[in-house]
């Protein structure tokens, strides 16, 4: 894979936008792919960041049992990584997507390491966040390399963003979302490799999953978690929440959740 399959290969239009099909697919099936959101140089500068931030912030990685390692929140401590969470263009495409106003929940660095060989099993993100009041949370998972199957790209349930009132899912256990509803399981399952600087949107309820890296490279993904700009505080345990001192039905804005996303919208 080179750098001349991703030349001139963008689903943005000259306006920031993407194709009214696109939007329309991400409702009917609550994710989808967006190509060609980095140019290559911008896909070297962003992947040279996380490469040095996971070198020196490995120690702080959320314990996963080898699933990826997880570090949350780069932007407030990495000005390139948080150059790319407020990059206007996804900000944009997000709000296309989600049809409302939104803040930043969290970003999150996501690498399986060469050969980790542990996917991350079905689950969706919602029901681990401690929010209420809110209409669809979505995530844009951004490819800082090539990650075709094999190197870890992501798996979607498609239609199961509607699936609501689940606990949360273990993700070091394949069978957990489909104890939970069968029915799931019987579900096509949509695999979509990415090319470095592509991206998937997906929304908080969709289910999904990400293959095993059984390569010898990294696979470095940046995550940007989209909120309703109106969500509240649920009450409940977060590690992004539980150092904010915060009540049930507060306001999830201010300083560490940035927003609206695009103040001055036509
Ligand atoms: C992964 O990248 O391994 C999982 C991402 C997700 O669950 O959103
Ligand atoms: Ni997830």
């Amino acid at each position: 894979m080179t750098t001349t399959e991703q030349s001139g290969r963008s689903d943005i239009g000259a306006n920031g936008r993407v194709p009214d099909e696109l939007v329309a697919a991400y409702r009917e099936h609550g994710f989808v792919r967006v190509r060609g959101v980095l140019d290559p140089d911008e896909v070297e500068r962003f992947r040279t960041s996380a490469e040095a931030y996971l070198i020196a912030h490995r120690a702080e990685s959320l314990e996963k049992q080898g699933t990826f390692s997880q570090l949350v929140n780069v932007w407030q401590r990495d000005d390139n990584l948080r150059a790319l969470t407020f990059d206007p263009r996804l900000g944009r495409i997000a709000e296309q997507l989600a049809g409302f106003p939104l803040r930043l929940w969290h970003d999150q660095m996501l690498v399986k390491e060469p050969h980790n060989n542990v996917a991350t099993e079905f689950h969706q993100d919602r029901p681990f966040w401690p929010h209420a009041g809110d209409r669809l949370a979505l995530s844009a998972w951004i490819a800082l390399v090539d990650v075709p199957p094999e190197r870890g790209c992501m798996t979607f349930l498609p239609g199961t963003q509607h699936r609501t009132g689940l606990r949360p899912q273990n993700l070091g256990d394949e069978d957990d979302l489909f104890a939970l509803d069968p029915s799931l399981r019987w579900l096509p399952r949509v695999t979509v490799p990415l090319l470095a600087g592509d991206c998937t949107f997906h929304s908080g309820y969709t289910g999904h999953m990400a293959l095993p890296n059984r390569t010898d490279l990294a696979r470095y993904a940046h995550v940007i978690i989209y909120m309703d700009e109106a969500t509240t505080y649920s009450g409940t345990a977060h590690v992004v929440t539980d150092p904010l001192g915060l009540a049930a039905g507060d306001r999830l804005d201010g300083d560490t959740f940035p927003g609206p996303w695009i103040p001055h919208r036509g």
